[in-house]
């Protein structure tokens, strides 16, 4: 039985599933051949991603390819019940809906788990947690896959303290998520997120985004576009350095704090904004977070120092402070281009699922030859994914000669 909300929202999810195709052409590409070929014939898969209807793709994709699926969402808030709802009508094994308490939401990870599955897709590293504590569960376990860079950094610590128990696929690493997911797809999505739940103008206010990697470069280069005035914190000095020649300002968090009209974290870290930051910010400063877990700015010292926490209107939440300031929270939190937005667009999870999709194939066809570690990506799985998306959008690529390519190898 399914664990979803209301199985009458299908007809709404599955619309929006039928959207996000014709944007998604690698995956299109890689159906045809999974459905030809049914390389996860007879193999349970569970997934853990935002389900919304990008990963409903995903989800259907595995299926056409043979496999028995079992989804769960890797965030209470980001799951989407009409998604939910159309899965189940499609006969995925669905355990999530929106809104679920803590418990409610392991318990649907735990079910998800309870199937058995051969592999594993995973999202912030909460599948592989689980599994300490059912190993029953991992009987058939061949090994899995990790969408995000703060799974991967907890994937990395079990490898150091030797507790990973299954290999696993750095699918985060692939050129054809990172570059393209990371940057542009939460480049783009904080900001729809943040004007849509903000109704508030972007141009011509400061906006301070804590990080210069992957994803806090993308929203600090889309907030320019859009007009603002953008400050970079960082604790890595190149990346302080590119932020600063790619013509962003740099400064502390401590100096940030004051003049910043809205604040946006993608750090993977916590504790980027406490209590002192707080403290100094303006009346009416919106704080959100793109970071996967919710620890970035520390809420629980924004709540010592309100005398208030009220609604204010959907996905922003008024902390009330003791001189009658305003912090506004955005998402709760969370993710807030999941949660407050429709996620990522389809053209860029494209990639990044059809990454997924064929280094769980990997998995599957090399799993007995691999050690408990974490793995990169093939390079000709990177290659293949970039040189269809390539094609579906009708870009030409030039072909190196011999000739040019012994150059390049320095045969002159
Ligand atoms: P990254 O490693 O490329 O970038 C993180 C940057 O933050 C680094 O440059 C690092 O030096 C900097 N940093 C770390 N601690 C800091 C601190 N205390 N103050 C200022 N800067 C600090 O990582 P990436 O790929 O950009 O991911 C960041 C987070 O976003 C992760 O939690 C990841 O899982 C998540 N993520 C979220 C997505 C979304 O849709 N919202 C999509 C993909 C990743």
């Amino acid at each position: 039985m399914p664990t979803i909300r209301d199985i009458s929202l299908a007809p709404l999810g599955l619309k929006r599933i039928e959207w996000v195709r014709d944007f998604m052409p690698v995956l299109d590409a890689l159906e045809k051949r999974f459905i030809a070929e049914k390389p996860f014939a007879g193999k349970r898969v569970s997934v853990c991603v935002h389900l919304e209807a990008k990963t409903a793709r995903l989800a259907l994709l595995m299926r056409a390819g043979g496999a028995e699926v079992a989804v769960t969402g890797s965030n209470p808030l980001s799951t989407k019940d009409d998604i939910c709802a159309a899965l189940a009508s499609l006969g995925i094994e669905v355990h999530a809906f929106f809104g679920a308490t803590p418990e409610e939401y392991k318990e649907h990870q735990r079910r998800t788990l309870e199937f058995c599955p051969h592999i594993i897709i995973d999202d912030g590293g909460d599948f592989v947690t689980l599994l300490d504590k059912y190993p029953q569960y991992a009987t058939n376990l061949i090994g899995g896959c990790e969408e995000t860079t703060t799974g991967i950094s907890r994937l990395k610590a079990r490898v150091r303290a030797g507790t990973l128990r299954f290999p696993m696929m750095a699918v985060n690493d692939a050129n054809c998520k990172h570059l393209f997911d990371n940057r542009h797809g939460t480049g783009q999505s904080v900001w729809d997120a943040i004007m849509y739940s903000t109704n508030n103008m972007v141009t011509g206010k400061t906006v301070v985004v804590a990080g210069y990697g992957f994803c806090s470069s993308g929203i600090a280069m889309r907030a320019k576009g859009l007009g603002a005035n953008v400050i970079v914190t960082e604790v890595n000095p190149y990346r302080a350095l590119e932020a600063a020649m790619d013509g962003f300002r740099v400064m502390r968090m401590d100096d940030a704090a004051p003049i910043g009209d809205i604040f946006v974290c993608a750090t993977g870290c916590k504790d980027v904004i406490t209590k002192r930051h707080f403290e100094r910010m303006k009346n009416n400063a919106m704080v959100a977070n793109a970071g996967h877990f919710d620890v970035e700015f520390n809420k629980d010292d924004l709540r010592s120092l309100s005398t208030e926490v009220f609604d204010r209107k959907p996905f922003i939440d008024g902390y009330r402070l003791k001189d009658e300031r305003i912090i506004n929270v955005l998402a709760d939190g969370r993710l807030v281009n999941i949660v407050a937005g429709n996620g990522h667009p389809a053209e860029i999870m494209d990639m990044s699922f059809a990454i997924q999709a064929l280094s769980a194939k990997y998995i599957m066809e090399h799993g007995a030859s691999l050690e408990n570690k974490l793995y990169n990506v093939p390079d000709e799985i990177d290659r293949e994914v970039a040189l269809i998306k390539l094609e579906a959008m009708g870009l030409g690529l030039d072909r190196l000669t011999p000739e040019q390519e012994a150059y390049l190898n320095g045969e002159f």
